[in-house]
């Protein structure tokens, strides 16, 4: 008799996201009369910029022609689309080659596959608070799963210790819950750490378009030395909303090797026989992203973004409760009041003020009493829940 993968019953019975979800359909349905102010799923609400709109057009145009049809694409990405990348990666000092460059269906997926590279008995470290994918994943292959807390005392960016035995490890930075984002010295010593005991970091870049301080970095290899221990895994997602379209891209260094194998080789050979590539059209808009007039236009939205996040950020600012994040980030992450859970602040919000957010448990144990954000909702919206917050919260 077959036997299924039986990790899966180590799962949580539903997606964090999807509870979400759920719940909030739950409460909708039950009081259709109220309007709900979702600040939870980090979903984007800003139309794609006009460059991109432009692209797809002439794209699908291209498939209604003998001349211009394209049928499969390269299975790691149109090699121009693959060459913007990498020049792309020139704003930040960035030396990658179009081949280091792996054009994929969002970082979502590439977070997944690219455990594929990786043996199930390699010890897997996920820096907590986490984006819950990073676990659920590593559960599905029976892999030993550390966590490591991070907290207020170390401004939710811990560091690395000779204790801590690991062969994958997760980074997000600037990081999806905490809006916390390493600097380049902070983030060197996980560098070192991995070179030093032959580990690969797997480092999320989703969110680096949000970082306004130039000592943090865009990319892990703005140290030079990540090229010897690191994948780097970006998304259009956040960057050009991108959430409903799906686009992303790793980076694997050609000098990232372990055990004589070369990953970026492997990773080629990966997508060869496990994906038949992006489609044209897809590729056609993403490339636009990174003309000069794409990368102009995209900001517009990042602006009306983190102008949300500056709201939420004064709100909390006149409440009086902690929270870190928003500035990096379009995610901001604060102390329940009055020593509530999550789960009891998100039904409190909702039942009160229809104002959804994520709990931190969703996140890990240590993301107990803490609550998020998302900074990607409608302005007025943004406006009208940092009104009913700064109410409710009384203060
Ligand atoms: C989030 O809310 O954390 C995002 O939607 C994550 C994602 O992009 O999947």
């Amino acid at each position: 008799m077959l036997t299924p993968n039986m990790h899966y019953s180590e799962l949580k019975d539903s997606y964090l996201f999807n509870t979400i979800y759920r719940k909030t359909a739950e409460y909708q349905s039950s009081h259709p009369d109220k309007k709900i102010y979702r600040m939870g799923v980090g979903d984007v609400s800003r139309p794609l910029c006009d460059a991109v709109i432009k692209a797809l057009h002439t794209a699908v145009d291209d498939q209604a022609t003998m001349e211009h049809f394209h049928g499969y694409m390269p299975e790691s990405g149109a090699p121009e689309l693959r060459k913007a990348i990498s020049e792309y990666y020139r704003r930040f000092s960035v030396s990658v080659s179009a081949d280091e460059v792996f054009v994929s269906s969002g970082a979502c997926d590439d977070l997944g596959d690219v455990l594929e590279l990786f043996d199930k008995d390699n010890t897997v470290l996920v820096i907590e608070p986490a984006y819950p994918e990073y676990v659920d994943t590593n559960i599905l292959c029976g892999r030993k799963v550390i966590h490591l807390d991070s907290g207020e005392e170390n401004g939710f960016l811990p560091l690395p210790s000779e204790e801590i035995q690991a062969d994958i490890i997760y980074i997000c930075s600037p990081n999806n819950p905490t809006g916390a984002a390493y600097d380049r010295e902070k983030l060197r010593k996980w560098v070192d750490y991995a070179n030093r005991n032959g580990a690969v970091i797997l480092y999320d870049a989703a969110y680096e378009i949000f970082i306004e301080d130039p000592d943090i970095p865009h990319s892990i290899f703005e140290i030079p030395e990540a090229k010897t221990c690191a994948i780097e895994i970006c998304s259009l997602s956040k960057t050009a909303g991108f959430t409903g379209t799906r686009l992303g891209y790793t980076v694997v260094p050609k000098a990232l090797e372990r055990m004589g194998m070369k990953l970026n080789t492997m990773w080629a050979r990966n997508r060869e026989t496990r994906t038949n590539g992006i489609s044209y059209i897809l590729q056609k808009g993403a490339s636009a992203v990174f003309t000069k007039e794409g990368l102009e236009q995209i900001q517009k939205n990042i602006r009306v973004y983190k102008e949300n996040a500056r709201v939420l950020m004064d709100a909390f600012e006149r409440i009086g409760i902690w929270y870190c994040g928003g500035r990096n980030s379009p995610y901001i992450w604060l102390k329940c009041p009055d020593g509530m859970g999550g789960w009891e602040f998100f039904d409190y919000l909702l039942n009160e003020i229809q104002v959804v957010g994520i709990p931190g448990e969703g996140f890990g144990a240590c993301g107990k009493g803490y609550f998020r954000f998302s900074a990607f909702g409608d302005p007025d919206d943004t406006k009208e829940a940092a009104n009913r917050l700064c109410k409710l919260l009384g203060r």
